[in-house]
């Protein structure tokens, strides 16, 4: 098993996550974070201040997956993610190992626990619209 964190634009995150249903990866968690490349800070105005901003506003995807999903899922975030051939801070991938998963409620632990091939889940009603 694996642990996925993406490290995204937060405008890209829509078209990462469609990519990612796509190749049937549902299950994840997001967080907002600020982060620094490798380029130096930019320098805005903000209320008359003139600063160096080095720390930009990004969305980090946390996904755990099974090890033949992690080649599909980094593709996907990628496809996603992406502006055109690639610019600079379109984000980046950490692949790390992952020891353990234990899903609470029934105590299933590692490849039964990470995934989705629970008989008790229920497929949702017919919806108008899917909120990315
Ligand atoms: N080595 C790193 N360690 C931790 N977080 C990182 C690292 N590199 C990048 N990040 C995070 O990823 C975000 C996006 O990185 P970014 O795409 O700018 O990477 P980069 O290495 O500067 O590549 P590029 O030259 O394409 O911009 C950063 O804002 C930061 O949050
Ligand atoms: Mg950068």
């Amino acid at each position: 098993m694996k642990i996925i964190l993406a490290i995204v634009r937060p405008e890209k995150l829509p078209d990462v996550k469609k990519s990612l249903w796509n190749e049937e990866v549902k299950m994840m968690t997001i967080l907002d974070v600020r982060g620094c490349g490798q380029q130096k800070g930019q320098i805005e105005e903000y209320r008359g201040v003139i600063e160096e901003v080095t720390l930009h506003r990004k969305v980090m995807m946390i996904i755990a997956v099974n090890e033949s999903y992690v080649e599909k899922t980094v593709e996907a975030i990628v496809k996603g993610a992406r502006n055109g051939k690639g610019k600079v801070g379109d984000g980046k991938i950490f692949v790390l190992d992952l020891e353990d998963c234990i899903r609470i409620r029934t105590g299933e632990k590692g490849v039964n626990a990470i995934g989705g091939k629970s008989k008790e889940i229920k497929k949702a009603g017919k919806t108008d619209k899917v909120v990315m």
